[in-house]
């Protein structure tokens, strides 16, 4: 552990905070016997391998391995250190923790990230009142009010605006004895060249927060007011604000996306303002940066199908192209709507009304209709035109893993395009015979990888450690079991120090009377032990008493073997007076008996 909190604050928010409404938050999960399931946050996958068990609290993902208890949940999703992990779970539920048990430098850097949003949230307010000066917010008010955004969008998304000057916010923060260092972290303030002094970044922009789904304000955005360039500024990335993750509007659209299964992907803060006004409130906003998987594992969190929403320019165009191939390796469903000519989501909306924007919506392509439309247009119908269209559009079909969709896909180019679908058949048949010789070979390798990277990272990489492994499972899914390992001082026979480690743990803690997985997942304090411990909890207990008994006498039986074995190894170095490796096998064999020893002296312990 980073720093000592007390076992029972960890044992107290273990009780409080449970694993489904935690992992709910961000993944969609569904109900499946015992389990929940759902996609995983971690990986790109098409059918559900997330498992949630409530009972033990504990998620395992049967695809990448990640596994782990609620508190090795917030950790990995929200990429943060354990402390941190149990302070955010913590202050949710109202657990009590006590901070003077952190090292002064753990202090100051769980409570730099804390800090900064601090200090956003209070230029938040600042621009905030700002906007609605009667004298030096006037510029801002009747710029937002040109553009049609009302009292009530203004107020649901805490849109602000900071006059014109050099020192605006860094004066208000100033007089709030916020430290220069963590103005100039947060990104707002910046330091001159001479290093004589600092002034705002943002300087007469309307000024939009930008918040993470828990409502905390990350960053911000600026508009001018005018024609000046650039036409947007953001905060550059700091601490708290990465770009790449971030989708604007989330935090409000969260729930409407998941009540309607759907979200709206626009590219602007004032094309998601214009949404939300006109009623279709489950839209989120990329902001200027190309979509990443990172958003796309976000969205899907909330939603099952998204609707990408681009101006039609050649930019807008590309910017759709490259998102369905982000959207196809996330395996996210995907819908196009290319708006006429000329307009974004924020000026077609504006002059056509929500009605109109609706029943557009309603004919959204899908990801492939769009490609196929997109290159009829661009290559036309000629000869040429048409093989070109067939040849840009080869390797999108090839990778359509689906059989069913990918021919209805073929049939729909070749009848657009009249020509035969076995022409198109033809042409992408050795992509695709090429890609699967690769995937398989690639799938393979990458199989067999992960599982040793996995178990060697975890330290258990040894052939011969598979009984040794399969003792732990059953001490970790038959429980009842305990006291006959106990006994027989099972453990004490262990080859790998590891397994012998988390076996240790798991009888002391049952001896404590605890029976609880996520504890002991606490108590390993190891991410690749976690990870095992949790695949192994999530499996159904299959065992019986007897088999169990039977198991530990094949392992005490190995065990025996491996002696006669090392004896007679031990015979034929002294034939052949190997005197090097004789040294080596009498030691051994020293080592052999005095767990022997151990083990006989121990015969009669109980748990
Ligand atoms: P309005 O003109 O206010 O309607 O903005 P828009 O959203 O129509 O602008 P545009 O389509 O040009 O840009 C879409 C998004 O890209 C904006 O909302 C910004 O997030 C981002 N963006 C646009 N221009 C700039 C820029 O100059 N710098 C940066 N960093 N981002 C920009
Ligand atoms: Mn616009």
């Amino acid at each position: 552990m980073a720093f000592y909190i007390p076992e029972e604050k960890i044992s107290e928010i273990q009780n409080v905070a449970d694993i489904i409404d935690i992992v709910s938050e961000s993944v969609l999960l569904k109900k499946a016997g015992k389990n929940h399931i759902g996609l995983c946050p971690f990986h790109s996958e098409k059918t559900p391998s997330f498992t949630v068990n409530p009972e033990k609290q504990i998620f395992h993902c049967f695809g990448c391995g990640a596994g782990g208890n609620v508190i090795s949940f917030v950790m990995k999703h929200d990429g943060v250190s354990f402390p941190e992990a149990v302070q955010t779970l913590a202050k949710r539920f109202g657990v009590e923790l006590p901070m003077r048990n952190m090292n002064p430098a753990q202090k100051i850097e769980m409570s730099e990230k804390e800090q900064i949003l601090d200090v956003n949230r209070h230029a938040m307010q600042y621009f905030q009142h700002m906007l609605f000066q009667e004298f030096s917010g006037k510029p801002g008010l009747q710029y937002l009010t040109e553009r049609g955004i009302s009292r009530n969008t203004l107020e649901k998304f805490h849109i602000g605006y900071v006059p014109d000057g050099w020192t605006n916010l860094v004066e208000y923060l100033s007089r709030k004895r916020i430290p220069r260092n963590l103005l100039i972290k947060t990104g707002l303030v910046v330091e001159n060249k001479q290093k004589s002094g600092f002034y705002d970044r943002f300087r007469n922009r309307i000024m939009f927060p930008i918040f993470n789904p828990g409502n905390q304000v990350i960053g911000f955005g600026g508009r001018v007011l005018d024609n000046s360039l650039p036409k947007y500024l953001n905060s550059p990335e700091t601490l708290v604000y990465s770009k790449s993750s971030s989708l604007y509007g989330l935090h409000i659209a969260k729930p409407e996306c998941r009540k309607t299964g759907t979200a709206y992907i626009v590219e602007g803060y004032m094309d998601l303002l214009a949404l939300w006004q006109h009623g279709i409130q489950n839209a989120v906003a990329t902001l200027g940066t190309s979509l990443t998987s990172e958003h796309v594992r976000i969205l899907k969190g909330h939603c099952e199908k998204v609707v990408l929403v681009y101006d039609s320019d050649e930019a807008g165009l590309k910017a759709a192209a490259r998102s369905i191939e982000i959207f196809n390796k996330e395996y996210l469903n995907a819908l196009i709507l290319v708006l006429p000519n000329g307009h974004d989501p924020d000026s077609y909306l504006f002059k056509n009304g929500e009605a109109a924007f609706k029943a557009i919506a309603q004919e959204a392509l899908g990801a492939m209709e769009f490609l196929m439309e997109s290159a009829i247009r661009k290559n036309g119908m000629s000869l040429e035109g048409k093989v070109r269209t067939v040849t840009s559009m080869k390797d999108y079909l090839a990778n359509t893993s689906d059989h069913v969709s990918r021919s209805l896909y073929i049939k729909k180019l070749a009848e657009r395009l009249n020509i035969d679908d076995s022409a198109i058949m033809e042409k992408i048949r050795e992509t695709i015979q090429k890609q699967k010789t690769e995937n398989n070979r690639a799938g393979i390798i990458h199989s067999i990888n992960q599982q040793s990277t996995r178990m060697s990272e975890a330290g258990l990489s040894n052939e011969s450690d598979r009984m040794e492994k399969k003792i732990i499972a059953m001490m970790v899914q038959y429980p009842e079991i305990l006291p006959e390992i106990c006994k027989q001082d099972i453990l004490s026979c262990f080859e790998n120090k590891v397994l012998s480690k988390i076996g240790v743990l798991i009888l002391e803690q049952h001896e404590k009377g605890d029976r609880s997985v996520s504890s002991l997942i606490v108590r390993v304090n190891n991410p690749e032990q976690e990870k095992f411990i949790a695949s192994l909890a999530i499996e159904n207990n299959k065992w019986n008493h007897a088999g169990c008994l039977k198991l530990i006498k094949q392992f005490v039986l190995s065990k025996n073997k491996r002696n006669h074995d090392l004896l007679m190894r031990i015979k034929t170095a002294e034939a052949q007076n190997d005197d090097k490796l004789l040294i080596a096998l009498m030691e051994q064999l020293r080592d052999q008996k005095k767990i022997q020893k151990k083990r006989e002296s121990a015969g009669g312990k109980t748990l």
